[in-house]
């Protein structure tokens, strides 16, 4: 059982110790890369990223350590025009341009548990001219966000979280590009909180995002986070929105205040503030409080209720008596709060899952007898998790990504087929419904400008069919290890660079329809068994490969024998040389003799003279290469001199 602290004892020096002890806690899970997951006691995991700083600081009001930009896939930093309205020490942003690729991501090692990821949006002039940009989020693969226009106008939406669990030992948080400008971030939370918080009961889904429509403090008088209102710092410092704003004024909603403690309000796994049950909005005497929620339609919505009779003229049960109703639908019928939670200032936590059709969710308290009064309450849609791609292919893929060299513009960041609506390009994917996981069934990276060799990290793709890299620049033999992947049925490698031989193992490619390896550099005897191919119906192109022979290509025995031809023709040709040489230069011995009795100026002439019979020589050659049979040298130096 954890200790939890009366957080109104809590000062300012002994938060700061625990965001020492948070920072050192992160270090040693940097340095000792975690083996298990941290336990639910000591100080949670939080990494706070203010995206586009090179340095790291400390926040004023909060004492946080905002670490410097890391761990991203790509992107530039650039300078917010606007000062953010929710941690104003945070002036820079990290964008990432099309050039980038238009998926990129920040990958941050954590222990595996259950994470609130928070973030906060903001764009400038140099990152976007300006203009409100539109891109995805996703979290762990699954897509989260879409912000789409207006979002920086829409009121609370600039500051989004979400509470995800970790299963891979790294935080994956992915910005996807929809072409209506440079995705942007201006800050990353990544804060723990219990691992079974937000327990949904056996009836929901364990798969699901919670990403938080509305955390609302109900009439506290400003908003703030969970350091502010004293939170146990296991509560992952959620931001607590007053519902001040979400009225037009109304002459019967009034507030309700206390100072007096509230038991069992941070009762882990659920920690929350005690501020937001000692505060309350209420309406006057048979009046309804409604609350409208603008929402994505056809989606699960959780619903976290707060209560705690806070009014001191409400003594025991039946005094306060109401409905809460979704959508015009009961959620909870009869609600006492004295009577479910026992006492008065006694903290009563209600949750319900409910399918919403509509546009708006509205929240509808409903008086049975008495008055409504409402502390606090919480919304998330509930997003199921996109399954992951298979292991083997992710580190497949990526291996290949950094042996060809792959250009940044592919993106190529976060999981291969997941979110699905941003697989990366060039690459297909299949869903397994047994395995639970999606699997590469093709690659088609054709004129893409890849160099460099095939490895064995295709060996990872057992599910692929279609292999396509035609027209890039790939050297190198074409990998034996291809003939494993049973599953191929199309392998076009025409058009690079490819040397070697053919290896024989691609003839086990019994389902191959289609092998194409023309316009390359392959040499040697095609393997015979390929020759089944165009047999069996299946496309086979080895033509322009100079140095192939066999099945469907010139036979190479006529290959072999116009090569020994070549071979005995320059050995013919050289030996003539030679020989010619030699009684050339014989030649030139007994002229050299009869040279030194020239005069003074005889090197010159000798030369010169030497000059004038090559030319002679050179030209005599061609003369009798086009004319008469006899060979230069045997004219000048008879073969049989008498
Ligand atoms: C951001 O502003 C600082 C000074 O305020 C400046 O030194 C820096 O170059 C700017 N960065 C960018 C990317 O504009
Ligand atoms: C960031 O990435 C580096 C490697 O590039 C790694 O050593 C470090 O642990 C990562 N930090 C976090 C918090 O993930
Ligand atoms: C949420 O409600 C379900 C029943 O619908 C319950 O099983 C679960 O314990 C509740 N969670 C909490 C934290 O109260
Ligand atoms: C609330 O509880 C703390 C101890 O946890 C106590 O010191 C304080 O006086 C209490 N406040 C009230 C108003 O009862
Ligand atoms: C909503 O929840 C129900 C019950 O768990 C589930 O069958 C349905 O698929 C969910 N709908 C969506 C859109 O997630
Ligand atoms: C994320 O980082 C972890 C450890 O730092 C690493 O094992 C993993 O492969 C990385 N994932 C991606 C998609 O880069
Ligand atoms: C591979 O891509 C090229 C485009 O460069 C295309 O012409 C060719 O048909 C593709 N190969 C196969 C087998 O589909
Ligand atoms: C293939 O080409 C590479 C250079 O790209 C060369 O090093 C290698 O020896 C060649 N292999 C064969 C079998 O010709």
């Amino acid at each position: 059982m954890l200790s939890v602290p009366s957080c109104r004892k809590l000062s300012l020096g002994s938060i700061m110790d625990r965001v020492h002890l948070t920072l050192f806690v992160v270090a040693l899970s940097i340095f000792f890369r975690a083996t298990s997951t941290a336990g639910q006691s000591g100080a949670p995991i939080a990494v706070r990223i203010a995206c586009g700083s090179e340095t790291e600081s400390h926040a004023p009001e909060s004492g946080y350590l905002w670490l410097r930009d890391m761990n991203y896939t790509g992107g530039s930093s650039g300078n917010l025009t606007t000062v953010s309205r929710i941690a104003s020490q945070l002036d820079t942003v990290r964008y990432f341009e099309l050039s980038d690729g238009n998926e990129n991501c920040y990958n941050v090692s954590v222990p595996n548990g259950q994470y609130l990821i928070r973030f906060y949006f903001s764009y400038g002039v140099k990152d976007n001219s300006g203009r409100e940009p539109e891109f995805d989020v996703s979290l762990e693969g699954t897509l989260v966000y879409s912000l789409t226009r207006g979002w920086s106008t829409a009121v609370d939406y600039e500051y989004a979280d979400s509470t995800v669990r970790i299963l891979d030992g790294a935080a994956t948080i992915c910005f996807h590009s929809s072409g209506h400008g440079n995705p942007v971030v201006a800050s990353i939370e990544i804060l723990q909180i219990h691992d079974s918080a937000y327990n949904l009961g056996a009836s929901s889904p364990s798969n699901v995002i919670l990403k938080t429509v509305k955390r609302v403090s109900a009439g506290a008088e400003k908003s703030g986070y969970g350091v502010s209102l004293h939170a146990d710092p296991w509560s992952g410092d959620r931001y607590w929105a007053t519902d001040q704003t979400l009225f037009t004024a109304r002459s019967d909603i009034s507030l309700l205040n206390t100072s007096n403690n509230i038991t069992k309000y941070s009762d882990p796994p659920n920690t929350y503030p005690q501020a937001i049950y000692q505060s309350a909005t209420t309406t006057g005497p048979s009046n309804k409080l409604s609350y409208t929620i603008p929402v994505v339609p056809n989606q699960n919505y959780s619903v976290w209720l707060h209560f705690a009779e806070i009014d001191p003229s409400i003594t025991g049960p039946n005094m306060r008596v109401f409905n809460v109703l979704a959508n015009g639908q009961p959620l909870f019928e009869v609600v006492d709060i004295v009577k479910i939670a026992g006492a008065p200032f006694t903290a009563l936590v209600l949750n319900k899952t409910v399918f919403v059709e509509r546009k708006s969710f509205e929240l509808t308290f409903e008086p049975l007898t008495g008055e409504i009064a409402v502390n606090a309450f919480e919304v998330f849609q509930l997003i199921t998790r996109e399954q992951p791609t298979a292991t083997d292919n992710v580190w497949a893929l990526q291996s290949m990504k950094h042996s060809l060299s792959l250009p940044a513009r592919l993106g190529w960041n976060g999981d291969p087929c997941v979110p699905q609506v941003h697989a990366w390009d060039g690459v297909n994917c299949e869903f397994d419904g047994a395995f639970g996981t999606w699997f590469i069934s093709g690659v088609d990276l054709n004129v893409q400008g890849l160099g460099g060799q095939l490895g064995d990290d295709l060996l990872g793709l057992q599910r692929l069919q279609t292999l396509n890299f035609s027209k890039n620049y790939l050297t190198g033999p074409i990998p034996e290890s291809l003939g494993k992947i049973s599953s191929l049925t199309t392998l076009d490698l025409s058009y690079n660079q490819l040397n070697g031989s053919i290896p024989p193992s691609l003839a086990q490619l019994s389902k191959l329809q289609e092998l194409l390896l023309n316009d390359n550099q392959l040499s040697g005897e095609v393997p015979p068994a390929l020759g089944a191919l165009p047999i069996r119906g299946a496309t086979l192109n080895l033509t322009n490969n100079d140095g192939l022979c066999g099945v469907g290509l010139q036979s190479c025995e006529s290959v072999n024998g116009s090569r020994w031809t070549t071979f005995f023709l320059l050995v013919l040709g050289f030996l003539i040389l030679v020989l010619g040489g030699y009684l050339c230069y014989k030649r030139r011995m007994n002229m050299l003799r009869g040279a030194q009795r020239l005069p003074r100026d005889a090197p010159y002439a000798k030369a010169r003279t030497t000059f004038v019979r090559d030319v002679q020589m050179a030209r005599s050659v061609l003369a009798n290469h086009f004319s008469r049979p006899a060979p230069s040298c045997t004219e000048t130096a008879p073969l049989n001199p008498h």
